[in-house]
């Protein structure tokens, strides 16, 4: 009985969400939540202005070096996967295209993910070090970075099209930032990103490569966020002031600093306005967390070998 009541009691609260049309839930089939919003005001400041609802209704992911299409957004294992349509793909054969170089802005929670590989293609050998990898890179990867290796499994089994490049025109870097694969583009004709997801099945068969560039987000968690969103206390959605960047719970009767079951919402709004205008540093302090709340660091992955027939290899270094 008692079960039955909570079912009910959850699913009018889902519902009473999804009829909500403060901040849009869903781009293109890919579900959008806290921290990232696509509507101005929802989710994390921090992500403000970094996913946006094309008018076709595409996701797209923006940096510096442009808008990507975001393929998929996990927020269990937190990343973005993106593409890039000016990366080389199969279907371009040996008919390199004009690239650009993808950057990310580092300002903001986001870092490239170790679960990425480049390949580049027709280098120039008197500017890049293009060489097989030696075994001893495996054991002293800080020794290795510089070269580009020509020995890579994945130049060897192209994601999708083996045989479509003759091996001597493709080497394997693994970037440490996003200025190095600016270099390497200056002496390389093209590239692409190849990432190793993560399928789930045992090891050694737990990770394939896919086109793509993962990108790996932090998720700040806040007691703020937390309360708003508790559904004993009314499910609000976490956003922010436009204005001055301060946390707000976004509730259907109007917004709160607090949560949505706070009593007279509407008057609370009067004194915070009152409040926001004079006292704006402080507001802004609280937002970004001293004491107010912390970062959900990531568990960095344990370096296990990647897999897919390919740990014997002496290519890889993690
Ligand atoms: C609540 O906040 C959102 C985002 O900042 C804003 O768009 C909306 O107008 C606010 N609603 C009210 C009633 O103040
Ligand atoms: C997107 O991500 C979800 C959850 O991680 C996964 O179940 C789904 O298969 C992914 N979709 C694609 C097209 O990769
Ligand atoms: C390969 O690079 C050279 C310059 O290093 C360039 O002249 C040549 O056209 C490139 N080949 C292709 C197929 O793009």
């Amino acid at each position: 009985m008692l079960l039955l009541v909570l079912q009910f009691a959850l699913s009018f609260l889902t519902l009473s969400r999804a009829q909500s049309s403060l901040c849009r839930t869903s781009c293109g089939g890919i579900p959008i939540r806290y921290p990232f919003g696509i509507d101005d005001g929802c989710g994390s400041p921090y992500y403000r202005h970094i996913l946006a609802c094309s008018d076709t209704g595409k996701l797209e992911l923006r940096t510096p070096s442009g808008r990507y299409p975001v393929r998929n957004l996990s927020y269990a294992d937190p990343h973005v996967l993106v593409t890039d349509p000016f990366m080389w793909s199969c279907k371009d054969g040996e008919n390199f295209r004009p690239t650009r170089p993808f950057s990310l802005d580092t300002s903001i929670h986001f870092k490239l993910s170790p679960q990425n590989e480049y390949l580049f293609f027709n280098c120039s050998e008197d500017n890049v070090i293009i060489e097989p990898r030696p075994l001893f890179c495996e054991h002293f990867p800080e020794h290795c970075d510089s070269s580009c290796d020509s020995a890579s499994y994945l130049c060897r089994h192209l994601p999708g099209c083996s045989l479509a490049l003759s091996a001597s025109t493709c080497c394997s870097y693994y970037p440490k930032a996003t200025e190095s694969l600016r270099l390497m583009l200056k002496y390389c004709t093209s590239y692409t990103s190849v990432y190793w997801k993560n399928v789930g099945d045992p090891h050694p068969y737990d990770q394939v490569p896919e086109y793509g560039i993962r990108v790996d987000f932090d998720i700040p968690i806040t007691t703020r966020c937390l309360q708003c969103q508790d559904p004993l206390k009314g499910a609000g959605t976490c956003g922010f002031d436009t204005k001055t960047q301060s946390f707000m719970c976004l509730c259907k009767e109007g917004n709160s600093t607090t949560h949505c079951k706070d009593h007279d919402i509407a008057q609370h709004n009067r004194r915070v306005h009152v409040i926001a205008g004079t006292v704006t540093a402080v507001s802004a302090a609280g937002a970004f967390g001293i004491g107010a709340g912390i970062w959900y660091l990531r568990k960095v992955r344990a370096k296990a070998p990647v897999t897919h027939g390919v740990q014997s290899n002496e290519n890889r270094l993690f």
